[in-house]
């Protein structure tokens, strides 16, 4: 039996300041056109909220690296540097592109995990996914074809093949996999973007979304697994190699390529904590909106060990903010 103790602290309560600051200073960049300004406005707020929390953080993953954007540093020193030491993962905008747009489904999320226990995805950008919530958590298998896991599901989920929906990112190299999906009978949901978001709406019971599939990044899958870790669902993956180069490199670097990535490869510890906020209204939370003199933020504030997912709606005085704060909110 797990040792009882005193309640301790929260630490993604504190978190929920960085993704807020993010999606507050991003949210301006609703629909401009600007990606790279709207990154590099995330970027800044994160690092600023960050480094006013108790913790010895580093940043395991930054984001950015795939687009070349503005990205917290991988191997970073982030917050005070006071205990505990923990490992960090950001993605500043997921759903860069929607943001630029002024489309649906963009958020700024950030996980924190006890030191030495996210995985490292080294130099592979993407991988292989498939994320499901806690009914269906014992069922699934990568390396399955797509209609086992499909039955499996809806048996675990007591549906029929055609009520279970499947969200996919909608991108050219899914094309194969949509056709199976569509020979199984079963629904699916095409995002153009954020796949974060996707895999937790299959653990998100207003959702309706039974399974994430597809190829999306590997940094999205860390930070999926960390939320699934309070969510109680699961995610499995399988890097996947883009070029020759990418494949030497992470021979040499002693990553097995046809490894199955369960969720305790992809965070070890129950100990972590997540926090998301919506920048533009998507499926699980709404976007920042403005009004005179102020700003709403809807996040998710989850904590691995007990389970707790908490709704934050906040309301920010911007004219107080602007006397204190070296942020453009
Ligand atoms: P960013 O906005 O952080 O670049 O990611 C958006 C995203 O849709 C992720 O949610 C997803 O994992 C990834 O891009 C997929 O990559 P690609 O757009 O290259 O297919």
């Amino acid at each position: 039996m797990a040792k009882k103790s005193s309640p301790t602290r929260n630490l993604a309560l504190e978190l929920v300041r960085v993704t807020e600051a993010a999606a507050l200073a991003a949210g301006r960049h609703m629909g401009r056109g600007e990606k790279e300004e709207a990154d590099k406005a995330a970027v800044d707020a994160m690092r600023l909220i960050m480094n006013t929390i108790p913790m010895e953080g580093v940043g395991i993953i930054g984001e950015g690296e795939k687009d070349e954007a503005p990205m917290l540093f991988n191997g970073e020193k982030l917050g005070t540097g006071a205990l505990p030491k923990v490992d960090i993962a950001v993605d500043p905008i997921d759903g860069t592109r929607p943001l630029a747009a002024g489309r649906n489904n963009s958020i700024a999320t950030v996980a924190v995990a006890p030191r030495g226990t996210m995985f490292n995805p080294g130099p592979f950008l993407y991988m292989n996914k498939i994320a499901v919530g806690p009914e269906a958590k014992n069922v699934i298998d990568i390396n399955a074809p797509v209609k086992d896991n499909l039955q499996k599901i809806a048996r675990a989920r007591g549906k029929d093949m055609d009520d279970i929906t499947v969200v996919i990112l909608d991108r050219p190299r899914h094309a194969g996999l949509i056709a199976e999906v569509r020979a199984c009978g079963a629904r699916i949901r095409q995002i153009p973007d954020g796949d974060v978001a996707g895999a937790l709406m299959t653990a998100w019971p207003d959702s309706h979304i039974d399974v994430l599939m597809g190829v999306g990044g590997t940094p999205e899958g860390v930070l999926a697994a960390c939320a699934m870790r309070a969510m109680d669902g699961t995610i499995q993956g399988k890097l996947v190699v883009r070029n020759e180069e990418e494949e030497r490199r992470g021979r040499e670097l002693g990553y097995d390529l046809d490894r199955v990535l369960t969720l305790d490869d992809l965070v070890s510890s129950e100990d972590v904590f997540f926090a998301a906020t919506g920048i533009t209204n998507g499926d699980l939370l709404q976007g920042v909106s403005y009004f005179k003199d102020g700003a709403r933020t809807d996040s998710l504030v989850m904590r691995g060990l007990t389970g707790t997912v908490r709704e934050i709606i906040s309301t920010h005085r911007l004219e107080k903010l602007a006397k204190i704060s070296p942020i453009h909110y």
